[in-house]
């Protein structure tokens, strides 16, 4: 059942070019630069006109709320906010009959991101539903959806599960681009040109398996670690330090990269890793700089690169190189030797990796 993988999460994570092909399957025309979302067609009109759109969820589907935030605001330029489902639903929030709101849930079950959309139901917002788990909860209490397909995700640490959320929001932020108008055809043609040709860099970046494993072996006995990354490479950081806490339980924090001078520059020494997002997008010079305030302070540091960098090279402890690809979906590839780094750090420090001390699959309490 594990399709000779040792554990499900590895397995998992293999599964992420052939899942993210799924997902994206009859819903992308790259050559006509048209998306389809039959879920939320009925809505096709209204999303022409709303003012903001509210992000609901919890764990990991929150971070993929935070690359739904950046790709709704960059092509849709509609303003969204993400929230905490828990934080959210005892709060007394404004939410008008305007609002759209997108839950984001791999199982469906969550309760604290149930109870959050059933307040904003009632408020008259309109629901739309990311899940996974077909037929489950969440579906049945939305207006509207569009599932992941990423297929049943076993190990307790979310993997391909995470990356088909952001394939969806991709999708659903360049579907409400093309109802507003605020993306060109021939830009929409370059971008899902580029969308579809992903399933085959993950593939690349699973090529790093046993470089990362090597890497691994140095940093498994580190107590705390830290994450850093900036514009959509910042909730893969954030992304990148749970899966380490959860699985390997050493303390991990993910932040963006500008902000460690404002605290977190305190704790590096010879002791602490810091993992950096540090591929040739918009923010690369800044984080050069970055990773230069980190080795100023013998922090150790492993970057992640594109494809033939040499100048992070120069400065990092280790690299990871991940193919070019445009700022939009840099998650989707950045967070794949993240998910390897974790894994085999669990695995070297004897965890169990499928199901952590502690942690639910779903968590169904509030
Ligand atoms: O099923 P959900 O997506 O609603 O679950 C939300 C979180 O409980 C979940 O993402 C959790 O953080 C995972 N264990 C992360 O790996």
């Amino acid at each position: 059942e594990k399709g000779g993988f040792d554990h499900f999460m590895l397995k998992e994570i293999y599964e992420q070019p052939r899942s993210i092909r799924d997902c994206m399957r009859g819903r992308i025309y790259p050559n006509e630069g048209f998306v389809q979302l039959g879920g939320i067609k009925e809505y096709a009109e209204k999303l022409k006109n709303i003012d903001r759109i509210i992000i609901v969820a919890c764990g990991t589907s929150w971070h993929a709320g935070l690359v739904g935030e950046y790709l709704i605001e960059e092509y849709a330029r509609i303003p969204v906010e993400v929230e905490y489902a828990s934080e959210f639903r005892y709060r007394n929030p404004i939410i008008t009959e305007k609002d759209v709101v997108i839950a984001i849930s791999q199982s469906g079950e969550t309760a604290d991101t149930m109870a959050a959309i059933e307040m904003a139901k009632e408020k008259g917002a309109t629901i739309f539903g990311v899940c996974n788990v077909v037929g489950s909860s969440i579906p049945r209490l939305t207006h509207a959806g569009v599932y992941t397909h990423a297929g049943p995700e076993i190990g307790v640490a979310s993997t391909k599960a995470f990356t088909a959320q952001v394939t969806v929001l991709t999708l659903i932020a360049f579907y409400m681009a093309q109802q507003k108008g605020t993306i060109t055809k021939a830009k929409m043609v370059e971008l899902l040109t580029e969308l579809d040709l992903i399933p085959e860099k993950i593939q690349r970046a699973l090529e790093s398996n046993d470089l990362i494993k090597e890497i691994a072996a140095k940093f498994k006995d580190s107590r705390n670690c830290l994450f850093l990354g900036r514009g959509s490479g910042f909730p893969v950081a954030l992304e990148g330090a749970l899966k380490l806490k959860e699985i390997s339980y050493i303390h991990a924090e993910g932040y963006p990269a500008a902000e460690m001078k404002h605290g977190p520059i305190a704790l590096i020494d010879e002791e602490m890793p810091v993992v950096v997002i540090a591929t040739k997008n918009s923010s690369y010079e800044k984080v050069i700089s970055n990773i230069q305030e980190v080795k100023a302070r013998k922090g150790i540091v492993l970057a992640i690169v594109t494809e033939g960098d040499t100048e992070v090279k120069k400065m990092a402890d280790y690299v990871i190189e991940i193919p070019d690809a445009s700022e939009a979906f840099l998650p989707l590839l950045a967070t794949i030797p993240l998910q390897l780094l974790s894994y085999h750090i669990a695995v070297l420090r004897d965890c169990n990796v499928d199901q952590p001390r502690n942690l639910a699959k779903s968590v169904t309490v509030e």
